[in-house]
């Protein structure tokens, strides 16, 4: 599919901006002055970074993969660097977050928010440590790159479900096999990340060898 790319110097926020726009649409913006991260958190947004959203198409068989191939897509474009992924869908740096995806669906589609910290992060008030490229890609590249990635990974969505996607997948995650926390709507567990499943729940053992599927929640490290 061809992206229709639309390049904004400031918008409040490229999700809001996207709300309306048919499926395969692109919103760039230079800066915002009210992005927003998941959970209802802020997403600082000076020049330099990169701030995109894209209307995808709204499908009961594929949309709970999204987060995951739009991940996947972020990550493919930043092959240069050793990224990791933190499930469902932050994008990690030597271990620290580089960029964060937010998805939203309304009555016109599924739109998918990436925040890309090319030049700069925040250093301070968040939960987790950040990182950032120091300015070595273009914005614009890093967006085009994004949309071909994604287009190659919708396709494979499309033609084989998630079964190869998944593998991709499991080969880029932070913390397989390892103790790590994670905190659900009202309360914490620990165990050992053991797997990812077919759907894309978080499968964690727990210290009594059982295993939780997890399918929201926000993960830490232990390590
Ligand atoms: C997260 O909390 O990890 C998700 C951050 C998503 C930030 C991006 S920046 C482009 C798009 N517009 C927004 O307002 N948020 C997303």
């Amino acid at each position: 599919m061809n992206w229709k790319k639309l390049v904004f110097d400031t918008l409040e926020s490229t999700n809001n901006t996207a709300v309306g726009y048919p499926p395969f649409t692109a919103i760039m913006a230079k800066k915002q002055t009210a992005g927003k991260g998941r959970y209802g958190k802020k997403w600082s947004s000076p020049e330099g970074n990169l701030y995109m959203s894209v209307v995808l198409p709204d499908a009961k068989e594929t949309n709970n993969f999204l987060p995951f191939i739009v991940a996947l897509a972020v990550a493919k474009s930043l092959k240069n660097y050793n990224v990791k992924l933190k499930w469902p869908n932050d994008v990690l740096l030597n271990g620290k977050k580089l960029a964060g995806i937010l998805l939203e669906k309304n009555d016109a589609g599924i739109i998918a928010g990436i925040g890309v910290n090319v030049s700069s992060c925040p250093t301070s008030g968040l939960a987790y440590e950040a990182a950032n490229l120091n300015g070595a890609v273009s914005c614009e590249g890093l967006m085009d790159s994004i949309l071909d990635n994604l287009n190659l990974k919708l396709q494979e969505l499309y033609k084989n479900s998630f079964t190869n996607l998944r593998r991709e997948y499991i080969a880029l995650l932070q913390g397989l096999n390892s103790q790590i926390t994670v905190n659900l709507p009202n309360q914490k567990v620990v165990g050992i990340f053991r797997d990812l499943s077919a759907s894309g729940a978080l499968i964690l053992e727990l210290p009594d060898k059982t295993t939780k599927e997890i399918t929201t929640g926000v993960v830490f490290f232990m390590d």
